[in-house]
């Protein structure tokens, strides 16, 4: 093993760093709009703990009841717990890439967020379940071990996009990452921000008006990022935006719709199964859109962003399962994933 060579005896200066590297010696500014979204960040900022959960008395709620509410918050979750170590990916990505010093601390905050929320979720199951993990949970109804099953093979599914976005984020510039992201964020911003107009409990009215704010302040970075960065796009980088837009319609349909079953790897009951557990939940007046209700929400946030790529010319994929036409994209498999919500 040759020892690095002294280099600072034969030569003034170092030579250049190669990049990239993660360890930028700069605060540069440019985007304003990104420093005011930052300071939001920390105004707006909120503990999960802080919630009135002793206003929520689960022992109100049968078994039945509970099992069905904590299933709609594993759901969430399956989403919500991989954000974080998604969101740090991204957040390193913004060093090396020598981002601004604004942007690098508004990746950081999103990090953070969906650390609470992915909290949030724990908080909630535990309470429901008395078990702080609904995988191990032995379900003390019928509907709770069929509920449990599908919580089973979602988190199977959810896993395996783990390496490939591992694979992903040094592949695709923070551009292309960012229209996934908003992809996410648009859908959870919707979905928030009606369960906290429907929720009956306290608790879950106060974690639903945070976490949905919360959201769409991340819509805001990503769609603040798309201003700076979307015009200069390369055709490549608009051909895998549109590609990835197909793969996060059908990746995030099984929290915000219900998963298409060519692309998520599940059992036939499953979605009877997930009915079920929703007409429960809906019951013991915990709110949850209905399927036409979601199909509409889902429909509207799609055409959201549809009419942000059309400002720069890159072509929306066709999402013929809520009646939109575009560009025909087959062939996409969990690895290809990059959204998150
Ligand atoms: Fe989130
Ligand atoms: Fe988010």
């Amino acid at each position: 093993m040759s020892k690095r060579a002294k280099l600072a005896q034969d030569m003034e200066f170092p030579p250049e760093i190669e990049q990239p590297n993660v360890y930028p010696l700069s605060w540069h500014r440019g985007t304003e709009k990104m420093e005011e979204i930052y300071e939001a960040s920390l105004r707006e900022f909120w503990d999960p703990m802080a919630l009135p959960w002793d206003t929520f008395d689960v022992s109100k709620y049968s078994w039945e009841e509970r099992e069905a509410i904590a299933y709609w918050w594993t759901i969430l979750s399956v989403f919500d717990a991989s954000a974080p170590p998604v969101f740090a990916g991204a957040f390193i990505k913004t060093y090396e890439d020598h981002e601004e010093d604004a942007v690098r601390r508004c990746f950081f905050s999103v990090t953070k967020d969906e650390q609470n929320h992915e909290q949030v979720c724990g908080l909630a199951i535990t309470k429901l379940l008395e078990h702080p993990d609904p995988i191990t949970y032995e379900p003390k109804t019928d509907l709770g071990k069929r509920l449990q099953k599908n919580a089973k093979w979602l988190y199977y599914n959810g896993a395996r996009y783990w390496d490939g976005y591992k694979a992903a984020v040094p592949k695709y510039s923070l551009a292309v990452l960012f229209s996934s992201f908003l992809m996410g964020e648009m859908g959870a911003a919707t979905i928030f921000h009606q369960m906290a107009a429907g929720a009956k409990e306290p608790v879950f009215e106060a974690a639903f008006r945070n976490i949905g704010r919360d959201e769409g302040r991340h819509m805001a970075i990503c769609l603040t990022l798309m201003q700076r960065d979307y015009p200069k796009i390369s055709d490549e980088d608009k051909a895998t935006v549109t590609k990835q837009i197909r793969a996060g319609y059908l990746f995030l349909s099984a929290v915000l719709f219900e998963p298409p079953e060519e692309f998520w790897d599940i059992p036939s009951d499953f979605i009877e199964n997930q009915r079920a557990g929703e007409a429960v939940a809906r019951e013991a007046g915990f709110f949850v859109p209905e399927y036409e209700a979601k199909k509409e929400n889902w429909r509207k946030a799609m055409l959201n962003l549809k009419s942000v790529l059309d400002k720069y010319d890159i072509p929306f994929p066709a999402i013929p399962e809520v009646g939109i036409d575009g560009q025909e994209i087959t062939d996409i498999d969990m690895e290809d994933i990059i959204p998150v919500f």
